[in-house]
């Protein structure tokens, strides 16, 4: 047995060991601004609406662990055998008054919590209204997002990259990809989940069901996103981000993303060599909707691809073109870029390939200086 100071000391250390977790793990960067995925950061109203319930409750939780833990302390100590006492244990059998109390208390507490909680659910449902909303169809594929816009004129679709005009709600139907056939096939239909931490809650994206989800941004800005349901080999490499614009820029975005510079059938000659059939997978249709890739009409107006994980840049897409799938885990099993080093592609044809997409198919094309020779 231990003797009383031995004791001491041990508590004394795992206290100051305890401490010491708990304080280099606030040392991450929470608040920084290279924290982009921060609930408790909301840029939006509908994350502040979570934040307002959350933070109440953070506070009833601390006040209530307090107590359970100043209780517990309090009646060990002060009803501890004292050196030298030795007493029978007073025997007792339940204690009316007090199990009332601690049934009812909580249950209290826990009813008045519903009441903002359950409030704030239905409000959060709720579908907005009027002449502002921009209406997106998202569909989650293994592993990227594909953006339809649905509004009557806007027929756009981009991928990965959601554009939004600030102060107005965006309304999101989440859906799964539709049932390839004929069978055997992979339908690519496995549950995600569309979190930006910074602007709402997330929402399971569940196959076969369209389900419901609104943002709205407060100021022009980068969030990103991430999707939050493990989903297979690139789940981790499955992010997005939402680019918020004054309405201004978001309407030229728009009808930026309308306008079809080059022929279609020009750009699928482009990248349509007849043994990587590019445009069999990839449209290259300003608003086609369904296609198993990303459309990459307007690729070269975007900042980042392949889920997100990349940056779009003359070296990261070229590589991904020779041999995407060493760039991304992705598996047998799903409908995915092919590694066309084995389909005798050499590094020149992918260069080709690339400057083709970074050059000609922008509305406003900054071809990289590596592709100016070729
Ligand atoms: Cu999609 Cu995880």
């Amino acid at each position: 047995m231990l003797d009383r100071t031995h004791r001491f000391r041990r508590a004394g250390a795992t206290a100051a060991i305890a401490f010491a977790v708990v304080t280099l793990a606030s040392c991450g960067d929470s608040t920084g601004p290279r924290n982009k995925q921060n609930a408790l950061r909301p840029a939006g109203k509908y994350s502040r609406q979570i934040l307002h319930l959350t933070e109440p409750f953070f506070w009833i939780a601390v006040i209530v662990g307090l107590g359970v833990i100043g209780g517990t302390f309090f009646v060990a100590l002060r009803f501890r055998e004292k050196p030298g006492e030795e007493r029978a244990v007073k025997q007792v059998h339940g204690n009316t008054a007090l199990e009332i109390s601690w049934t009812v208390i909580p249950a209290v507490i826990l009813a008045v919590m519903a009441v903002p909680t359950v409030a704030t659910i239905f409000s959060l449902a709720k579908k907005p209204t009027g002449s502002n909303v921009v209406n997106v169809t998202v569909t989650a594929r293994q592993w990227w997002w594909q953006f339809h816009y649905d509004d009557a004129g806007n027929g756009v679709e981009t991928a990965n990259e959601l554009h939004i005009p600030v102060g107005a709600p965006i309304s999101l139907t989440l859906q799964g990809p539709p049932a390839c056939s004929p069978a055997p096939c992979y339908a690519n239909g496995v549950i995600h989940s569309f979190w930006v931490p910074e602007l709402n809650g997330k929402k399971d994206v569940v196959p076969g069901r369209k389900q419901f989800l609104k943002l709205e941004a407060d100021k022009p800005g980068i969030y990103l996103g991430q999707c939050a349901e493990y989903c297979g080999l690139s789940h981790a490499d499955m992010r997005l981000r939402v680019i918020a614009q004054s309405p201004a820029d978001y309407q030229a975005w728009v009808q930026s993303q309308k306008a079809q510079k080059v022929s279609v059938a020009a750009l699928e000659a482009g990248v349509n060599n007849p043994t990587y059939q590019c445009a069999s997978c990839h449209s290259f249709k300003s608003d086609t909707a369904g296609a198993v890739a990303p459309n990459l009409t307007h690729l070269a107006d975007r900042t980042a691809f392949a889920g997100d994980k990349y940056l779009l840049n003359y070296d990261n897409l070229w590589r991904w073109v020779y041999d995407a799938p060493s760039r991304k885990p992705m598996g047998k099993l799903v409908q995915h870029m092919p590694n066309f080093s084995q389909a005798n592609m050499s590094p020149a044809e992918a260069q080709k390939i690339a400057c083709f997409l970074l050059t000609n198919t922008a509305t406003n094309p900054k071809p990289p200086s590596e592709c100016a020779a070729k």
